[in-house]
């Protein structure tokens, strides 16, 4: 199978959003990710050749830190590499622009996540205890970073 890294554009947000519903607890609404293309965020697509997408990440530059705002993969698509993809993406994006770090949030219970973003260099900044709201249980956010170095511009995608 051969899998592209694009800009995601307008025509792919009902596929996108779609995939979204299926992955995340609290999915995005078209018109969530409309506004992030508006707002020329750095919007990733990973699509294979027959139009299906892989998977997806967002993140959005703040002052000189970008911050991860969401990023998935299709689950007959996990453990395959894409995810690492897509996060050292926008670290890519970062070195190039002699930005600071990447942030992100996460909730504490999802292993898959945690364990990807401590395999790429993300450290914990601190917990937002109950931040996820989901009555009858909230659930922390962990806040992640991690720093930009020179030798991320050189990652090979
Ligand atoms: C988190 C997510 C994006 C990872 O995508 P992926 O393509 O499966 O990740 P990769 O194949 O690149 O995995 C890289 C590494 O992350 C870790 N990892 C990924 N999935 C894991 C799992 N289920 N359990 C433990 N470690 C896992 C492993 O260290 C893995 O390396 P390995 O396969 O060599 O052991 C994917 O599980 C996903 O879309 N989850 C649902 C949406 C979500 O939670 N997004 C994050 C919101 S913050």
């Amino acid at each position: 199978m051969r899998v592209s890294l694009l800009n995601m554009e307008e025509k792919h947000l009902e596929r996108v959003s779609a995939l979204d519903f299926k992955l995340a607890q609290r999915p995005w609404s078209v018109s969530m990710f409309k506004e992030e293309l508006r707002l020329r965020s750095f919007c990733r697509l990973l699509m294979n050749e027959y139009g299906v997408v892989v998977g997806y990440g967002i993140s959005r530059l703040q002052v000189d830190e970008w911050h991860l705002l969401t990023v998935g993969v299709a689950r007959e698509f996990q453990r395959q590499g894409y995810g690492f993809q897509l996060v050292a993406d926008v670290i890519r994006k970062a070195a190039l622009g002699y930005n600071r770090s990447v942030l992100l949030e996460v909730r504490a219970s999802n292993v898959s996540a945690l364990t990807l973003y401590k395999k790429m260099g993300f450290e914990t900044l601190y917990i937002r205890e109950g931040y996820y709201k989901a009555p009858p249980l909230a659930e922390d956010a962990v806040v992640m970073s991690r720093r930009v170095q020179e030798n991320d511009r050189k990652i090979f995608l």
